[in-house]
């Protein structure tokens, strides 16, 4: 009798335990879709901030062509016509540099793991956060080593670094700048891309939950309709695991934060030693520790 009751009892544990994994798969399969459906929503807004900053700039190019058009209408002497030709042109070349971007970027929105030149992406995402950044008075600077392909997304780490540069304009409300590096890291045999800023700097207490989804201390979107819903830097969290990379942060109440990303490099073009090893598989270090910068 005991031994009947003790089996039933152990029946019914197996079923709550059996009933308890179906659920815990069940959340897991929902987490996993809306993760998914996450990511998807995180690519559209990537796409929507450059189309949207993207037009501005265009109508601010073709705004100046049209100036410098009438302006030489009116003007009937050489110099004078001369210059708004310079203008205008200077003007159209760069609208033609805007357009050729926007092509090339519309043209490759592959979603694989390709050899990809850094600093033609990091230059392409400047060239489009132009206008923002100088509206907001925020000046880059650009320290670019010669560095190999790297074996990346290249849509996924631009998503990363237009979450990096938005959040470090958004640290620096007037106006600061913003020093992006691109060097080799020979000894792990990875390209280093930096963003780091002279803004307000993450405190020590904060520091740990930066990554968390969720995690912010924006009241809500900006002026510009950005930021404040703490999902930035979780979605550059969970991109640059799947690279196997890793993201170092370093901030300084005050000076300012840098971002590290450490992305392998495309064994075929890593300038080191023939035969070249595959890229290394190191696990994604998150050091929220706070240094100096
Ligand atoms: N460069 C930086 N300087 C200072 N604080 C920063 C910087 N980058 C991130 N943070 C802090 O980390 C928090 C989380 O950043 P995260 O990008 O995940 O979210 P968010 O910018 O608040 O919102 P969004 O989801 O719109 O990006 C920010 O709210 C801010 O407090
Ligand atoms: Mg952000």
């Amino acid at each position: 009798m005991g031994k009947e009751s003790d089996l039933s009892q152990s029946n019914s544990e197996k079923r709550f335990i059996m009933s308890e994994s179906n659920d815990c798969i069940r959340l897991q399969q929902q987490i996993e879709f809306l993760k998914e459906q996450l990511g998807q929503a995180q690519r559209l807004t990537a796409v929507g901030e450059l189309a949207s900053t993207t037009t501005h700039e265009f109508n601010n190019v073709l705004t100046t062509i049209i100036n410098y058009a009438k302006m030489g209408q009116r003007h009937k002497d050489a110099a004078t016509r001369d210059k708004c030709l310079d203008k205008i042109l200077t003007a159209a070349n760069r609208a033609a540099r805007i357009t050729n971007t926007i092509l090339g970027m519309a043209r490759n929105r592959s979603s694989s793991i390709e050899p990809t030149d850094l600093t033609q992406m990091v230059e392409d995402t400047l060239l489009l956060l132009e206008r923002e950044m100088n509206k907001y008075r925020v000046t880059v600077e650009k320290h670019f080593q010669p560095v190999p392909q790297a074996l990346v997304n290249g849509n996924q780490i631009q998503q990363v670094f237009l979450n990096l540069l938005i959040n470090a304009r958004q640290a620096m409300p007037s106006g600061g700048r913003i020093a992006i590096k691109l060097l080799y890291d020979a000894d792990s045999e990875m390209v280093d891309l930096v963003v780091r800023d002279n803004g307000c700097g993450i405190p020590p207490e904060v520091l740990p939950k930066i990554f968390d989804s969720f995690f912010t201390t924006k009241k809500g979107p900006d002026a510009s309709g950005k930021g404040g819903t703490g999902l930035g830097l979780s979605m550059c969290r969970e991109i640059i695991e799947a690279h196997r990379g890793r993201m170092r942060v370093e901030s300084s109440v005050g000076k300012g934060t840098a971002f590290t990303l450490k992305l392998p490099t495309a064994a075929k073009t890593a300038p080191k030693r023939a035969p070249i090893a595959p890229p290394i598989a190191l696990p994604a270090v998150f050091d929220g520790s706070m240094q100096n910068v």
